[in-house]
C-alpha cells in the first residue's frame, strides 16, 4: 500500500536539501497548518456552536467582524504567539502590529495573515480561507513596524487554507507551489496537488460586475471585450466566475486557469482598491508567480510595492500570464 506523503515529511525532505536550513521554518509552519485545521474544525460547525453572523464591532478598515474573524484570528495568534518562532504578528483584524509576549522567545520570523477571508460568505455556507506571509525578522528582538514594511519579493514563504468540500493548503516557499488536502480521519495534510501551475491562457474572468460603473477605463475596456466573446475583438466567448472569497477564486486559478481582478475604482478615492498588500495581495501574488502565473497592480509587479503601512490596500490582477498582460498593456495606453 502507497502511503501519501504528509505535509512535515514534504517539508522536512525540502529543509534537508537546503545545507543551511534549520528547520525553524518547518516547525512554524506545521504550527500554522495545525491552527488551520482547528479553524477548519471551527468554521465547519457552522451554526451549530453558535458562531456565525456578526460580532457587533469593526476592525481597522471600518468592516464589520464577523464572530468568526476574531475568534479566528485569535486561534492563530494562540496557536503561534509562544512558538519562539516569531517576532511578532501582523492582522487583519488588529489594527496594530501584534508582539510577542514578554515571557515567550523572539524567533527569526514575522507572520502576516487574513485569519478568515472571504468572511462575508460564511454565514451562506460558502468556501472561505485562511492566507499568511511570512518575512525574516530578527532573532532575539521585538519586531518593530519597520520590520513589517517589506517588499513582497521578500517574502520566505506565503500559503493559503482553503475551507471548502475539502480542507486544502496550498503553499510556496519559492520552489514551486505545492497543494496538501487534509485527511479529516488521520488529522493530516497530505500531498495531493504537487507543483501546481497556471495555464497561460484562459477564456474565464472573475470580478464583482456590480462595480462595473466605478472601474478605471483599462479595466472595464478588458471586461468589455471578454464580453463581446465570438463577435468582438477577442473573437471568443469567455466564462465568469466570483465567488467573492479570493481564496477560492486563486485556488480555481492554479486548477484551471483564469484571471482575477479586483482593481482600484472610484467608489472611494481615500482606497487604492480593497484588497490589503501585506495578507493578501502579497502571498497570493507570490503562489500566483510561483505557479508560473502574473500579478500586477496595472501599473506594477504587486511583488515590487514598498509597504509604507501594513494595512496598505492595493489593486489587484493576478492569474494566467497572457491575459495579465494583456490588462497591464491596456493601462499603458
Ligand atoms: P475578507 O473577508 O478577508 O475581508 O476579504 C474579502 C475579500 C476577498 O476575499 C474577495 O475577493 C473580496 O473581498 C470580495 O469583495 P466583494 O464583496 O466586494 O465582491
Ligand atoms: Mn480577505
Ligand atoms: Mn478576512
Amino acid at each position: 500500500m502507497s502511503i501519501q506523503k504528509t505535509f512535515t515529511q514534504f517539508m522536512i525532505e525540502q529543509q534537508r536539501a537546503l545545507p543551511n536550513a534549520t528547520g525553524d521554518l518547518t516547525l512554524l509552519l506545521v504550527d500554522i497548518a495545525n491552527a488551520c485545521k482547528r479553524i477548519s474544525h471551527t468554521v465547519s460547525r457552522g451554526a451549530m456552536t453558535g458562531m456565525l453572523g456578526s460580532a457587533g464591532t469593526e476592525n481597522v478598515q471600518g468592516e464589520t467582524q464577523k464572530k468568526l474573524d476574531i475568534i479566528t484570528n485569535d486561534i492563530m495568534v494562540d496557536a503561534l504567539e509562544w512558538t519562539g518562532h516569531l517576532s511578532g504578528m501582523v492582522s487583519e483584524e488588529v489594527d496594530d502590529f501584534i508582539a510577542i509576549p514578554e515571557q515567550y522567545p523572539k524567533g527569526k520570523y514575522l507572520a502576516l495573515f487574513d485569519p478568515l477571508d472571504g468572511s462575508s460568505n460564511i454565514d451562506v455556507n460558502l468556501t472561505v480561507g485562511t492566507i499568511f506571509s511570512i518575512l525574516s525578522g530578527t532573532e532575539g528582538v521585538d519586531a518593530t513596524l519597520e520590520d513589517f514594511l517589506q517588499t513582497g519579493a521578500e517574502q520566505v514563504c506565503a500559503g493559503f487554507v482553503l475551507y471548502g468540500p475539502s480542507t486544502m493548503m496550498i503553499l510556496t516557499t519559492g520552489q514551486g507551489v505545492n497543494g496538501f488536502t487534509l485527511d479529516q480521519d488521520v488529522g493530516e495534510f497530505v500531498l495531493t496537488h504537487p507543483n501546481m501551475t497556471i495555464p497561460e491562457d484562459t477564456k474565464e474572468f472573475s470580478i464583482n460586475m456590480s462595480n462595473h460603473r466605478f472601474w478605471e477605463t483599462p479595466v472595464q475596456r478588458y471586461i468589455d471585450e471578454c464580453m463581446q466573446g465570438e463577435e468582438g475583438p477577442r473573437g471568443i466567448n469567455f466564462n465568469m466566475r466570483w465567488v467573492a472569497s479570493m481564496v477560492a477564486e486563486v485556488y480555481r486559478i492554479l486548477t484551471r486557469g483564469g484571471i482575477f481582478i479586483y482593481s482600484q475604482d472610484t467608489r472611494d478615492t481615500s482606497k487604492s482598491g480593497k484588497l490589503r498588500l501585506m495578507y493578501e495581495a502579497n502571498p497570493m501574488g507570490y503562489i500566483v508567480e510561483q505557479a508560473g502565473g502574473q500579478c500586477s497592480t496595472g501599473r506594477e509587479r504587486i511583488l515590487e510595492i514598498v509597504p509604507d503601512s501594513i494595512h496598505q490596500r492595493v489593486p489587484v490582477i493576478l492569474g494566467s500570464k497572457n491575459e495579465v498582460e494583456r490588462v497591464v498593456s491596456y493601462h499603458l495606453d
